[in-house]
């Protein structure tokens, strides 16, 4: 029987990993930034504690944005209340990573009409876009970071449509209420942190890498970026944000702010834009049905298509569930099962996952009988190699052909509960650190597109699910998750920033809190690993080299990584309280009262 809360904390594991933080954190600089470090993991690690508090709680990737939404609640407002109010700090201090300019999935939780709902914030590609959007003359792929830096990448922004949506459905502060301290703090400014410092200081490119407009913003009239601690003001932001907090979405769907996005989208690039006034005011969030499995007599709730989230992390859990994963944390042998069920899903994943408005996703991925019989790939004493799709129930005849998205970390994750015990997981992105490096009305415009497949077709001619066209979503891997339990109460909310490797950081916790029986903080701690159909990927500043060497005895290929998770988690406690854990590799905190 799967426990929360006391004693089920394995203190000796909690103790290890807390050990192997600090001494990560006090490595020389040189050792935390080596030349090939990813952008992404440059500011290395810090030790967060368990937050206990006994009603409402928020869990996001910067202090400030914490306390907004906080603010929000002990104002009496909502849990989608306070994640608007989180988001647009977060657009402010958190720039490289979510904002106005980008987008968003949100799982709400009802607990007195036991409601679950979720919402697709995802943005769409322009009207105008094809599938070869991504390729060059001679029919090849443009590299990644050519295709990413090019107005091409950008997808019309959905963040704020969904939120003014949920706002609607579930908001009980007035909508401009949820404005005041992010607009007060772009006026104020606030201190440049050590991560976005030193995300700024390792771009490839420099200061050159951005447009005039955030270069300015960003950098020093030497092209040095801001120092830590510099308070650095936003008023165009704010004004931004005055402009919303009157006019709502509407007023950023349409008149200056439109413009503005259009304006900046028309830049010249190695790709064009082609975002017009019609493209941002035919956005349209919308609601989807969630998906959940059960998993260890819980169930496991997530975001359907266009993101991949909850088909995959479902049906890997569903693999695993005959498997015995251990007690004790991270034994050689759950890690190796957790990669082979990883493994068979992303092959699934990567041939038939896109936007359902588009493309007939298969309706068995979950299929009990046909995971019934993926399992038998599983061989619990070696390796497979890499794994392929297979036939799920639905499968359309003519079947797609093999993926060539790129996928990288980038993105913020944001858990709340409220005094209600209702719940938010929203999990929010501009893609890429940065995004695509354009900047207006203060905020990043999103490289979003760049989850498109690069090639519509595969090697063998067959076109690729997940390839552009004109007003789809691009294939998302952000996986906002709740956890139930047995009597049907909200267990845990969490969900994580990361790129594709969201959905491993997702499984990871999802093991370490209900096979490992770890507290929201051991559980985000534990080094992040898994497969996406390649190499067993395991985080190098933690992961002992012993774990490498014995996962190489099941035939692993084992690669070390250094591409945070950003996992924020909320545990509800059997006496009721609730417990926080912020990621160690990013800047977040968990707070409540
Ligand atoms: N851009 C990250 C994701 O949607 O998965």
């Amino acid at each position: 029987m799967v426990k929360f809360g006391p004693p089920r904390i394995n203190r000796a594991w909690r103790h290890a990993v807390a050990v192997f933080v600090v001494l990560a954190i006090h490595q020389p600089a040189s050792a935390q930034l080596a030349p090939n470090t990813a952008p992404e993991a440059a500011a290395g690690l810090s030790a967060k504690t368990l937050a206990l508090a006994k009603q409402k709680m928020v869990v996001a990737a910067h202090p400030l944005a914490v306390d907004a939404g906080l603010e929000m609640l002990n104002a009496g407002g909502s849990a989608v209340d306070a994640a608007i109010a989180v988001q647009l700090v977060l657009n402010l201090v958190e720039p490289q990573s979510s904002g106005l300019g980008g987008g968003a999935f949100l799982l709400h939780w009802n607990t007195g009409r036991r409601q679950l709902l979720s919402y697709d914030g995802r943005e769409t590609a322009p009207a105008a876009a094809t599938p070869e959007r991504f390729l060059k003359p001679d029919g090849t792929a443009l590299p990644f970071r050519a295709a990413m830096l090019g107005a091409g990448s950008v997808g019309v922004p959905g963040v704020l449509d969904m939120l003014e949506r949920a706002h609607r459905a579930h908001g009980k502060l007035p909508w401009s209420r949820l404005f005041d301290p992010a607009i007060a703090l772009a006026d104020a400014g606030f201190a440049v942190s050590p991560r976005l410092n030193a995300l700024l200081a390792s771009e490839a490119g420099g200061a050159s890498a951005f447009d005039a407009t955030s270069r300015a913003y960003f950098f020093d009239a030497d092209g040095t970026p801001w120092p830590v601690g510099h308070i650095l003001k936003n008023p165009a932001l704010a004004l931004t944000l005055r402009a919303l907090a009157s006019g709502g979405a509407a007023a950023f769907y349409q008149g200056p702010i439109a413009a503005g996005i259009v304006q900046a989208v028309a830049t010249p690039g190695p790709t064009p834009g082609g975002m017009t006034l019609d493209d941002l005011g035919a956005y349209a969030a919308r609601e989807r049905p969630p998906i959940c499995t059960s998993y260890r007599r819980y169930r496991i709730c997530g975001m359907g298509p266009p993101s991949s989230a909850a088909l995959t992390i479902g049906a890997t859990l569903a693999l695993l569930e005959p498997f015995d994963l251990g007690v004790a944390p991270m034994t050689p042998r759950a890690l190796h099962l957790i990669a082979e069920a990883e493994k068979l899903t992303f092959a699934d994943r990567d041939r038939f996952i896109a936007d359902p408005d588009v493309v007939a996703v298969p309706s068995g991925m979950l299929d009990p009988a046909y995971l019934n019989d993926r399992r038998r790939s599983i061989d619990a004493a070696r390796s497979m190699p890499k794994a392929e799709a297979g036939s799920p129930p639905g499968v359309p005849q003519r079947r797609s052909g093999l993926d060539a998205t790129v996928e990288r970390a980038g993105t913020s994750h944001v858990s709340i509960i409220d005094a209600d015990g209702n719940a938010v997981a929203m999990t929010t992105t501009i893609e890429q650190a940065f995004g695509a490096h354009l900047m207006t009305g203060g905020f990043l415009l999103n490289n979003e597109l760049t989850d498109f497949s690069a090639r519509p077709l595969d090697s063998q001619g067959r076109p690729v699910a997940n390839a552009v066209a004109p007003s789809k979503r691009p294939r998302s891997s952000m996986a906002p998750t709740f956890i139930f339990g047995p009597d049907n109460q909200l267990q845990a909310v969490l969900g994580s920033a990361g790129g594709s490797a969201i959905i491993l950081h997702v499984v990871k916790t999802i093991v370490g809190i209900l096979d490992w029986h770890l507290d929201a903080q051991a559980a985000i701690d534990l080094p992040t690993f898994g497969s996406r159909n390649g190499p067993f990927e395991i985080e190098k500043k933690l992961a002992g080299e012993l774990i490498g060497l014995q996962l190489a005895l099941y035939g692993q290929t084992v690669v070390t990584s250094d591409a945070p998770s950003g996992l924020h988690v909320i545990i509800r406690r059997p006496d009721g309280m609730l417990e926080g854990g912020a990621d160690p590799r990013r800047e977040g905190v968990a707070r409540g009262n």
